[in-house]
């Protein structure tokens, strides 16, 4: 290739300076040409402007309004329900859906009376008309009307009643029973030197539970404690026992503190059903055995678990 000369240099250069001669020429005349031109230029631009940002707001606010109809009308939106109900505890609970518009019944087993609404109505808010309700246990004993016969007691039980009629044991040779409360016998005094007599319970005490069915096991369910009378020295020892009763297998008999006795349900029982328990507690003064006392527990097993 050949070496550019200086000669190419020279010719480029009269032009240059022709063309800037041209326009120091001219200057003049085109200032004002150039002014208006520039603020043509100028309104272009702010025209543009303009219309970006109402172009973008335009985008902007369809944008929002897409939204909008995606998250009213879009497919995972779930339709309202209201929160779910449980039937209360001894009671039923008639519907299963919980839409709007739809009606749920509650009622209640025998021997329990409902408290609240019968039945509740979901709104478009997802809430019920009404609070849930519960069922309480109906207490027969205090109705008016007398369920029990006469010389019979009326025992509360959960959704029912019982009438029970403790009775004192029949007096045999010398030992006999006075009855010195409805639910306590207390044995009369023993000839001096009738040994067999002061075997037998001094006291003897009715007691009725009432249980739910399926309680969870092993659970304390009765109390057994000596009261010495003021004043008076009292044993100084307590055992317990169960000497009985029909229920005996279920439950064992422990010791709470020096004092006291605990039957201890041990096996869980289903209702309906009726068990007996006789728990014994003897005092003993110096290891000679004193007087003991008889509590006969009778525990009725409610059909429902409450
Ligand atoms: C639902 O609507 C009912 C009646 O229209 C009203 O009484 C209730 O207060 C509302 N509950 C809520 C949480 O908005
Ligand atoms: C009754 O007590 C007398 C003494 O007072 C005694 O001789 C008799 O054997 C006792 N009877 C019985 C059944 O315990
Ligand atoms: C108690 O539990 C048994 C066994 O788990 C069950 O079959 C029965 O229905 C329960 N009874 C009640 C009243 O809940």
């Amino acid at each position: 290739m050949r070496p550019r000369g200086p000669g190419a240099l020279f010719l480029l250069m009269p032009l240059l300076v022709a063309s800037s001669a041209q326009l120091g020429a001219q200057n003049c005349v085109n200032k004002q040409q150039l002014l208006t031109a520039i603020r043509q230029l100028q309104q272009l631009l702010k025209t543009q402007e303009t219309r970006f940002a109402e172009g973008v707001r335009s985008v902007r606010s369809r944008l929002a309004a897409l939204q909008g109809s995606v998250s009213r009308v879009g497919p995972d939106a779930p339709p309202v329900t209201c929160p779910a109900l449980k039937a209360p505890p001894d009671g039923r609970k008639f519907g299963s859906k919980y839409l709007v518009d739809h009606e749920v019944h509650f009622t209640c087993n025998p021997g329990f009376q409902l408290v609240g609404p019968s039945s509740v109505v979901c709104l478009h808010n997802g809430t019920w008309t009404g609070a849930e309700p519960h069922c309480t246990d109906v207490d027969e004993c205090v109705s008016p009307q007398h369920l029990c016969p006469r010389g019979t007691t009326c025992v509360n039980t959960g959704g029912s009643f019982q009438c029970v009629s403790p009775a004192c044991p029949e007096a045999s040779g010398n030992v006999s029973y006075v009855k010195t409360s409805p639910f306590q016998c207390e044995r009369n005094p023993c000839p001096m030197d009738s040994r067999p007599c002061r075997l037998l319970p001094k006291t003897i005490s009715f007691h009725y539970l009432s249980l739910p069915s399926n309680l969870t096991t092993p659970i304390a369910l009765f109390r057994v404690a000596t009261a010495s009378a003021p004043g008076r020295p009292g044993p100084n020892s307590l055992r317990f026992g169960i000497v009985g009763g029909n229920g005996r297998g279920h439950f064992v008999m422990q010791r709470a503190d020096r004092q006291t006795g605990e039957l201890i349900l041990v096996q869980t029982l289903e209702g309906p059903q009726t068990l007996e328990v006789d728990v014994d507690m003897s005092e003993y003064l110096d290891r000679s055995f004193q007087a003991n006392h008889l509590s006969k527990v009778t525990i009725f097993v409610s059909p429902y678990d409450f």
